[in-house]
This record gives structure tokens, C-alpha cells and sequence, in this order.
């Protein structure tokens, strides 16, 4: 049967990908923010999962205000990188798992999760710089990667406790698929941020330790954040920490933190990332 044995969260910083991208990232503020990526980098090359479930937002790439899943699963084969801003960046192509993603979608559909089916998907910097980040910059990708996008940019977004039970739905889904995988989940966007209006430019290293810290001992406490907390104390943006909320819920409760990094800033945005791994894997 497939197992999720880990999880790793990271921000998605947009800049991120401009820095790699235009080799940049020995200049000394870059550096600063790629150092804290060495250790997922080897760890995952050597753990060598077979499939990733990576917990994305879309920022109107794929989907614009005319259309908007809360919950979004990509059932593709491949999925193309598009961006706004910067433009598509020169990464590989993302293979898609399809098998896995249409039993994922029949599972937490079945369960009472009303995913939405996308057969056709561009991704931008919130799927790609995360894999970046986290896999290098190879010439393929090593791992099929099933894209899972979730609305944060519209009001309302799902609550932290929906994205949590939505965790634990995926976790019944991958153990009930019939393949050996060793599957990882990542949850990805935040830390705090807010990038228009008078309060642009915020950042919060307090809420976001605090978030870090509840992430490995107590989740479930997490859950009860509303949104309007996020808003206040995150940032308008802020509330793209919902979807590590995803991915925790998939895990195991007793993980072990194999690394944690916090940054600020960079871009508009504070830089958190964690890896967390099942006591039990
Ligand atoms: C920035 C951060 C984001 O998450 C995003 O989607 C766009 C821009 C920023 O910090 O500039
Ligand atoms: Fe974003």
C-alpha cells in the first residue's frame, strides 16, 4: 500500500524563482534564504520519494475571478509552469500522477470532500519555486508531483480546520491505494505577508514562530485560528498558511521536526520551512 511518510512546508516567494532563475543566488541577501534550503535538498535526495502531493495557490494563472475551486486536484498528466509577473520560469515540465489523483479524488470525494477535477493545469511560482526550493534545479523533475490547489486569494478561503480534515482525508485516500509509494505531502505559501493597501510590507516573525511551533506539538490549535486572525496578524496574504494546515493533517500526530528555517525578508514576505516526519516511518 502507499504511505505519507513526510512533510515539508515552504514558502513560495515569487522573487525566489527570479533569484535562481537569474543566478543570483550567491548575492548575499539570496544567499541568506537558499542556506536554509541545503538540508531538504540532500535529506530528500536520499529519502527518494515516488510520488509528492504539493498543496499549492494558484494567483491567477490557471484560474481567474470567473472560476474558483476551493479545493482543486490535478488529475493530469503533465502540467505546464505559467506565471504572471516574471513570466513562465525555465523549470521542467511537471509530471502529474494520474492514477493516484483520481483515486485521491474518488476517496475524500466519497468522503464528503467535494474536490474539484482539473485535467488541465498551468502552474505557477506557488507550485514551482517550492520545487525548486526543495529539489534543486535538475533537468527533470525526480518525482511525479500531484498538484492540489487551494483558494486563498478570493474571500472566503476554507477554514484551517477544513484544510486540516481535508489532511487526514488524503492520508485515508493514499493508504487505501493498492501500489507501493512512498508519497511526501507539501504544504507551501505564507509566512506572513501583505503586499497592497496601508499595511503592505508586514510581517509578523512572532505569529509565525508561534505558527512553526504549533505545527510540530499542537496542530490541532492551530485549526481554531479564524480568518480574521490570520488577516490581523498575518497579513492579508497570510492566510496561505491554511495549506500547511493540508499537509499536517495527512501526517501522523507524533512527527519528528528533521528542520526548521525562518528568514525575513524576503520580497514583500517572511520565509518559513519545516520538515517534518512520521515517529512512525
Ligand atoms: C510576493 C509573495 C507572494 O506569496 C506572492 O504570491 C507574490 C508576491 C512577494 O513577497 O512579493
Ligand atoms: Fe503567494
Amino acid at each position: 500500500m502507499a504511505r505519507i511518510i513526510a512533510g515539508v512546508g515552504t514558502s513560495h516567494v515569487p522573487a525566489i524563482g527570479a533569484a535562481l532563475d537569474l543566478g543570483k543566488t550567491a548575492e548575499p541577501y539570496w544567499k541568506r534564504v537558499f542556506d536554509g534550503y541545503e538540508f531538504v535538498k540532500k535529506w530528500i535526495a536520499e529519502e527518494k520519494p515516488d510520488v509528492v502531493i504539493l498543496v499549492f495557490n494558484d494567483h491567477a494563472t490557471a484560474f481567474s475571478l470567473e472560476l474558483i475551486p476551493t479545493f482543486a486536484i490535478g488529475t493530469a498528466a503533465e502540467f505546464k509552469p505559467a506565471d504572471e509577473g516574471w513570466g513562465p520560469r525555465p523549470v521542467p515540465v511537471v509530471k502529474g500522477h494520474p492514477e493516484l489523483a483520481w483515486h485521491i479524488a474518488q476517496s475524500a470525494i466519497l468522503d464528503e470532500f467535494d474536490m474539484t477535477i482539473v485535467n488541465k493545469m498551468d502552474v505557477d511560482h506557488g507550485l514551482t519555486v517550492p520545487m525548486s526550493l526543495i529539489f534543486g534545479q535538475p533537468d527533470a523533475w525526480p518525482c511525479p508531483v500531484i498538484p492540489l490547489a487551494v483558494n486563498v486569494v478570493q474571500y472566503p478561503p476554507p477554514t484551517g480546520n477544513r484544510c486540516y480534515n481535508l489532511g487526514k482525508a488524503i492520508r485515508k485516500a493514499v493508504e487505501s491505494f493498492d501500489q507501493d509509494l512512498k508519497v511526501m505531502i507539501f504544504g507551501t505559501g505564507g509566512m506572513s505577508h501583505q503586499l497592497q493597501g496601508p499595511r503592505a510590507g508586514l510581517i509578523n516573525s512572532e505569529f509565525d514562530n508561534a505558527f512553526l511551533d504549533g505545527l510540530v506539538q499542537d496542530p490541532a490549535a492551530l485549526t481554531k485560528i479564524p480568518h480574521l486572525d490570520y488577516m490581523r496578524e498575518a497579513g492579508s496574504e497570510g492566510i496561505e498558511l491554511v495549506m500547511w494546515l493540508i499537509m499536517r493533517g495527512a501526517l501522523d500526530d507524533d512527527v519528528e521536526q528533521l528542520h526548521r528555517f525562518y528568514t525575513v525578508p524576503a520580497s514583500n514576505t517572511a520565509v518559513g520551512h519545516i520538515v517534518l516526519k512520521n515517529v512512525a516511518a
